[in-house]
């Protein structure tokens, strides 16, 4: 096969060099436009997992590259002035320019023909080639000749960074975050040589051009900053080798192939450099490339194969480096957390690393975070006040909800109470308890609300008993009862929960009796009214599909008179003001239902596109009244219904609401949006906002993936300084436990997966060597082993 490589960084030699030992018969040439020994940057890191990787792919090649890597374990961070070090990271550092020379001459040896100082600007070189590797970098050039095939997005991020060296050579990778008069400075340095170390330095926009960085040269670029870390540096200087300050881009391509053209590298993808080093991305792809055209000879097939195989991996890798990157632009937020908080923070930012694999790298570091949130979580509660009053006499009392009661302590309250005093250890963050007025939670977990759609009228049955009944004893601190409308036009469908009669409040009253005479548990109420979604059939039916007969519709009601689905949906009437009284006093009359029937806390949906949200989104309000137009006046009405319920509801008992933070739409909800709505719910005397998002509008494009909406929530909760609810692909507890030890929010919502298992989070406790007490008539087994064999056999059903 004839191969022309244009490029030769990391990601053209090394595919030239795998390529070539694949088959010597292949003629392979790498066309690169500068001089052998021409480079830019300073060192690059991989992690050991690369390694080994680089190491199966082969063995030569790694050998001649492992020779010069420098290689460090700790990860140290200075943050108010005070260094922190956790170990077991893993990673190793080595200059671009000794990659690039080892490159260079494992591909001479190799018989690959190495043409340098040589342009490519046209696609001539493919004229006697069978295959042609664009691994021209991010600006490649061969990409933009294929602009009418492949389809390019660069996203220019706000923060700017300056790519610099240093002869100090960091023992560790180092991380500064500095304040001085123009703003906040974060550096990233790590060792590359035996005496020299990269140094990045970012910041925001703002603080750029406060210290006048955006007029500066690559000289006084250097200067200023030598005299900014001067301490830092220790009498070292910067080295400067084409070091202007930059925005990065994160580039996206699609597809990656056409023909016998393949895009390899920074060519096809970057992600930020703070995930490890585009150098490492375009090496996986040499491997990727070389191994499916090895397995096949057909190109278009292999190049299909490479892409097909290649792209989950690399998608994944930009969406943790997204993550990654969204913390550095978004540090400011995080100046108060507390320096261990704080490293925590950083260490998990990109949501691949959680707590449990914290505890594997380095379980001191674990521990001091586990005591941290801990001793924050007794603060909060003020645990010790009651827990030295109510702690059991016996060693071995174990929990008895009704002689908890008797004691005059609230179930929950008790259940703290007698888990700390039960063990010695640290609980792990999601088993800390949590305080909402006088509701103490026992732990972060939240069943999440769910529609059933199986009342009568609104009435709820003995299968809603068991739903939360059981999820109740299944461990979680909190399980909220779904969407329960207001009044019988107010529901979603006709099978729909409701407390818009006095018999609601009973059937309620009998799960919550039971939830708190037999479980540890809190339960919530979650009040809605449907608005322009009402109507409709069952979520496994038709998902908001209206009901097929006209006759069993109602009419519906929303801000503006947008249907749903704008070709089937009934429109809904703009509501007027007697519309908004009626609907207010509706809720209030709920609200007053609830609290007959015992729940602990309320909450008010205005989320998912129903009649308060769609007040709330521009999509769905295009009123010209003072209930349209600004945020402010969009909030109008559901801040309206939230005071009625607030002041019906009892001072002691939290109130909570569901939030879209964005409607994952052109002109919709925007995460700044969501921030205003948090702060104005915080002034209303809203105690938690449970933050979902999307629901909105039918043409929404959500960007689903694991925790997908928890930046959300973490956004809110340090913006606008109340506690959040985080929700949405949360399924395992080293997903729990790394958000609320990271501060990205104060509980922790799950649906789908404490449906699937009613015991998920005693099962989480038996994972976690937590001693979650059993009620009476199952501590039989507290002694027993369970086998867990959740293996995946199937093809369907995963995220
Ligand atoms: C200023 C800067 C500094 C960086 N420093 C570091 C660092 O210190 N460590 C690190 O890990 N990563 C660094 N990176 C990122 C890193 O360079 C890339 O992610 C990585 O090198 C990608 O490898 P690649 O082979 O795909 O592309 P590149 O390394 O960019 O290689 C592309 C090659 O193609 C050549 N080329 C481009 N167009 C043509 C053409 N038309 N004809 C012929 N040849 C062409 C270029 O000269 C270049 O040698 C830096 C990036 C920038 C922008
Ligand atoms: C069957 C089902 C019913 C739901 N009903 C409600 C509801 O009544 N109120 C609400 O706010 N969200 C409702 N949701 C959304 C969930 O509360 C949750 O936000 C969503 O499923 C994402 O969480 P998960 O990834 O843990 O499943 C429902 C979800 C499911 C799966």
């Amino acid at each position: 096969m004839r191969i022309t490589c244009v490029g030769g960084g990391p990601g053209g030699l090394y595919f030239a060099v795998l390529m070539k030992k694949a088959d010597p018969r292949h003629q392979i040439r790498v066309v690169e436009r500068n001089r052998p020994d021409d480079t830019f940057g300073f060192g690059v890191v991989f992690s050991d997992a690369t390694m080994a990787g680089i190491a199966d792919a082969d063995s030569e090649a790694y050998q001649g590259i492992a020779r010069h890597l420098v290689h460090w374990d700790d990860i140290e961070v200075h943050y108010r002035g005070e260094p922190i070090t956790s170990t077991g990271h893993g990673f190793s550092g080595m200059s671009r320019h000794t990659l690039l020379r080892v490159l260079q001459e494992q591909a001479c040896a190799a018989g690959v023909e190495l043409l340098f100082e040589q342009e490519v600007s046209n696609l001539e070189a493919l004229r006697d080639a069978d295959l042609l590797v664009a691994a021209d970098g991010s600006n490649s050039a061969i990409r933009q000749l294929l602009h009418d095939r492949i389809a390019t997005t660069v996203d220019l991020r706000p923060n700017r960074f300056v790519w610099l060296g240093t002869t100090k050579p960091f023992p560790a990778f180092t991380f500064y975050f500095k304040h001085d008069a123009h703003g906040l400075w974060r550096v990233h340095a790590y060792q590359y040589g035996p005496d020299h170390s990269t140094f990045i330095v970012e910041c925001g926009e703002q603080t750029w051009k406060a210290a006048g960085m955006d007029r500066a040269t690559e000289p006084e670029t250097a200067a200023f900053l030598e005299r900014l870390f001067a301490t830092e540096l220790d009498g070292h200087s910067l080295i400067t080798n084409r070091s202007i300050w930059r925005q990065f881009p994160t580039i996206r391509t699609t597809p990656w192939w056409s023909e016998k053209i393949v895009l390899l590298g920074d060519a096809a993808h970057t992600a930020h450099f703070s995930v490890g080093s585009g150098t490492r991305m375009a090496m996986e792809d040499a491997v990727a490339l070389r191994d499916a055209l090895v397995a096949g000879p057909d190109v278009p097939a292999a190049l299909h194969a490479y892409e097909a195989s290649r792209r989950p991996q690399v998608e994944s890798l930009q969406r943790a480096a997204q993550a990654s990157l969204q913390w550095f632009e978004d540090t400011e937020r995080y100046m108060s957390l507390e320096p261990v908080q704080f490293v925590f923070s950083l260490l998990t930012r990109s949501l691949r690393i959680t707590h449990e694999d914290m505890r594997a790298r380095d379980p001191q570091f674990l521990a001091r975070v586990d005591e941290y949130v801990a001793e924050q979580a007794e603060r909060q509660v003020r645990l010790a006040a009651f827990a030295e009053a109510s702690a059991p006499k016996k060693p071995d009392a174990t929990y008895d909800p009704r002689a908890s009661v008797a004691q005059g302590f609230s179930p929950a309250e008790q259940y703290v109470a007698s888990g700390f005093s039960r063990t010695s250890a640290v609980p792990p963050p999601m088993f800390t308890p949590f305080r909402l007025r006088d509701l103490v939670l026992p732990n972060r977990v939240v069943v999440s609300p769910m529609c059933q759609y199986v009342a009568d009228d609104g009435l709820v049955s003995d299968w809603h008993l068991v739903h939360l009944g059981s999820r109740a004893l299944g461990g979680a601190g909190l399980v909220m009862a779904e969407m329960t409308d207001v009044s019988r036009d107010a529901r979603i469908s006709p099978w729909c929960a409701g407390l818009y009669r006095p018999e609601h409040a009973a059937a309620w009253k009998r799960i919550v009796d039971f939830v708190h005479r037999d479980t540890p548990a809190a339960i919530g109420m979650q009040l809605g009214h449907a608005g322009r979604k009402g109507a409709t059939q069952q979520l496994w039916v038709a998902d908001n599909e209206p009901l097929p007969d006209p006759e069993d519709r109602w009419p519906l009601m929303s801000a503006s008179p947008i249907p749903f689905f704008p070709d089937r949906s009934p429109v809904p009437r703009e509501m007027t003001r007697d519309d908004m009284d009626r609907a207010v006093a509706d809720y209030a009359r709920a609200a007053q239902l609830a609290q007959e029937a015992g729940f602990d806390l309320l909450e008010i949906h205005m989320a998912h596109g129903y009649l308060l949200a769609s007040f709330i989104s521009p999509l769905t309000n295009t009123r010209a009244d003072e209930y349209g137009g600004s945020l402010e006046n969009r909030m109008r009405f559901p801040l309206e219904v939230f005071d009625a319920c607030r002041s019906v509801w009892p001072a002691a008992k939290p109130m909570s609401v569901r939030i879209s933070a964005v409607d994952w739409a052109p002109g919709g909800m925007e995460p700044d949006d969501a921030v205003a709505v948090g702060q104005m719910l915080n002034a209303h005397g809203c105690d938690v906002v449970d933050v979902s998002a999307g629901q909105t509008v039918a043409e929404q494009r959500p960007v689903y993936g694991r925790l997908f909406q928890t930046p959300f929530a973490d956004r809110i909760r340090h913006d606008v300084g109340m506690a959040t609810m985080a929700v949405g692909n949360i399924s395992s507890y080293m997903d729990v436990n790394t958000i609320i030890a990271a501060g990205r929010a104060d509980l922790c919502l799950l649906a789908r997966a404490h449906i699937f298992d009613p015991y998920w989070t005693r099962h989480a406790a038996w994972m976690l060597g937590y001693p979650l007490p059993w009620p009476g008539p199952y501590k039989s087994v507290e002694r027993y082993t369970p086998r867990f064999e959740f293996r995946f056999t199937g093809d369907k059903g995963r995220d």
